[in-house]
């Protein structure tokens, strides 16, 4: 073949491996409000930065007529790009092309890209559309989703892994986001489920419609699933481009400091600390009032909101900040809120995010409801990756600070580098009126005047305990501090606390109860 003739074989073949804008399956995936899987990759990275990898890679599926059909690209694009200049692995699946279907091919051009992240500490970047396993292809599809969640596995801790849902997220393919250290949703797009809504009423004879079953609200306010949740593909990109901002590239890095800022003033923490000790307060602005241009990106906003995690900048270094939320369920803990903030921390922790945490709780949630769903199993995930956590811990108790939730929220006991108070701290095992309950029982009943007598008895407990003085006099905390001064205290210790390094016993792993 002639040279020139090669060159217009190549862009032929070239051409049929990328379907056309103008194809009836393109438009009906944009009538859908979806993007198309390329044009989602060259919006997520720089300008002209994609690299493709595999585009010619066929599908080896023999049965039901696929050996008949070519497949573009066999249903994924694959290859690497730059994000704000740094170098990612990134892959999209195409629904145009047999519904995004995952073959034994198509799982390896995926793979593939994952070898070369993990070689190179890329992040990765997955965007899912699909119908999931390739039907046609039987268990080699299968086997490629089983060599996705290895990889997963062995990436995590190592590289950033996000997964975008972009479209169906079903059967066994949920289970590589799940693996991967943050999930995007988009409204009325997103749809994650192991069994479809035919097989539901197949099987259990129940009608209930993909939305409901598994939408981007289900995973993001009920499930827990999703960490990220956006009106359009737009803005979901954009949140993933912030979120990358905030981390490093690879577990041998630190993220990126960007210039210090100051809180802005209308977040000045005297005004966002509620006068009365038992008003509810939104802990996000105290969080605002703390921390670099009073920035916080929430993470699981819509879900186990009793607990806030995010991260925000400290004199221009990213920190992981997990603070009770006292306007919901008053702070307490329960099963959700510490499956959220156990994994956060497990999350900082790989990638050498410090932590600091802001305390103020009224302990675990009481219930049968709680203590039949695990809460002890739950529970224990908190203490577990607060303990194991080695990076900086720097913790703040504001007001209450009660039994359990007292130690489960990154207490000295549990290793936290520094541990202040602001005076407004009770520091106790619980709070005055159960235990004056409790103590001063006999003397209550025996009262002429019960009700006055516990109330003296709540007040006396209240002067010796619900204060941060007790704690300080036996060094379980090292300062009690004007509120004021919360960010100076902080952008010190996290200075002072720079080079921590902690020898811990020799082990393989350690077996954590999840
Ligand atoms: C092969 C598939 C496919 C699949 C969709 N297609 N899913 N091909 N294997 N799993 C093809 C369709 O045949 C169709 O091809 C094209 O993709 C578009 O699909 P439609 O059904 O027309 O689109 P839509 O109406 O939008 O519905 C999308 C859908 C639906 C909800 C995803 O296709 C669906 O329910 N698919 C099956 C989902 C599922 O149950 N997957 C689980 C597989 S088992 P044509 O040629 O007509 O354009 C699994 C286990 C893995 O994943 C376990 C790992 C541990």
């Amino acid at each position: 073949m002639a040279w020139i003739d090669k060159f217009l074989d190549f862009f032929k073949r070239s051409e049929k491996a990328t379907p056309q804008k103008d194809s009836k399956a393109i438009a009906k995936q944009l009538a859908m409000g979806k993007m198309y899987a390329r044009d989602r990759v060259n919006y997520l990275l720089d300008d002209d930065t994609f690299q493709e990898t595999d585009l010619f890679v066929e599908h080896t599926g023999k049965d039901f007529g696929l050996d008949k059909k070519y497949l573009p690209a066999d249903g994924v694009i694959t290859g690497t790009g730059t994000m704000s200049g740094y170098p990612i692995g990134i892959f999209a699946q195409d629904f145009t092309v047999a519904g995004g279907s995952l073959g034994l091919m198509h799982a390896r051009k995926i793979t593939k890209i994952m070898d070369l992240a993990i070689k190179n500490g890329m992040p990765l970047i997955g965007i899912n559309d699909s119908g999931g396993a390739r039907i046609q292809e039987g268990v080699n599809s299968l086997a490629g989703y089983g060599e996705i969640f290895y990889r997963n596995t062995l990436a995590s801790g190592v590289i950033p892994q996000i997964s975008v849902i972009l479209g169906p997220c079903a059967g066994g393919a949920v289970y590589s986001p799940a693996l991967t250290d943050f999930v995007f949703v988009v409204d009325k797009i997103s749809k994650m489920f192991i069994t479809g809504p035919e097989v539901i009423k197949t099987v259990l004879g129940e009608e209930i419609t993909m939305e409901d079953l598994g939408g981007a609200r289900v995973q993001t306010e009920i499930t827990g699933n999703a960490h990220f949740f956006a009106e359009s593909e737009v803005e979901c990109f954009e949140q993933i481009k912030e979120l990358m901002s905030y981390i490093p590239w690879n577990n041998q890095k630190k993220a990126e400091p960007s210039t210090p800022k100051l809180p802005k003033p209308v977040f000045d923490v005297e005004k966002v600390i509620p006068a009365e000790p038992t008003t509810p307060y939104d802990i996000r602005n105290i969080i605002k009032s703390i921390f670099d241009d009073s920035k916080f990106l929430e993470i699981q906003e819509g879900w186990a909101a009793n607990i806030v995690i995010g991260f925000a900048r400290l004199n221009g270094d990213t920190v992981g900040v997990v603070g009770n939320q006292p306007l919901v369920l008053a702070g307490v803990l329960d099963v959700d809120s510490s499956d959220k903030a156990a994994r956060f921390i497990r999350y900082c922790d790989a990638f050498n995010i410090p932590l600091i945490t802001f305390v103020d709780l009224p302990g675990y949630l009481p219930g049968v409801d709680q203590e039949h769903a695990g809460v002890i199993r739950h529970g224990a995930k908190l203490l577990y990756s607060y303990s194991e956590a080695s990076v900086p811990k720097l913790t703040v108790i504001l007001r209450k600070a009660y039994g359990g939730g007292y130690i489960a929220m990154c207490s000295r006991h549990l290793g936290a580098d520094f541990v202040f108070a602001w005076p407004s701290a009770e520091i106790a095992v619980m709070g005055p009126e159960g235990a004056a309950n409790i103590i001063f029982k006999a003397e209550i009943s025996a009262s002429e005047d019960p009700d006055a007598t516990r109330k003296e008895k709540v007040k006396e407990y209240t002067e010796k305990f619900a204060n941060p003085y007790v704690a300080a006099r036996n060094g379980h905390i090292d300062a009690v501090i004007n509120p004021n001064e919360t960010r100076k205290y902080l952008i010190h210790s996290l200075k002072v606390s720079g080079s921590k390094q902690e020898a811990k016993p020799f082990r393989k792993h350690g077996v954590p109860p999840f």
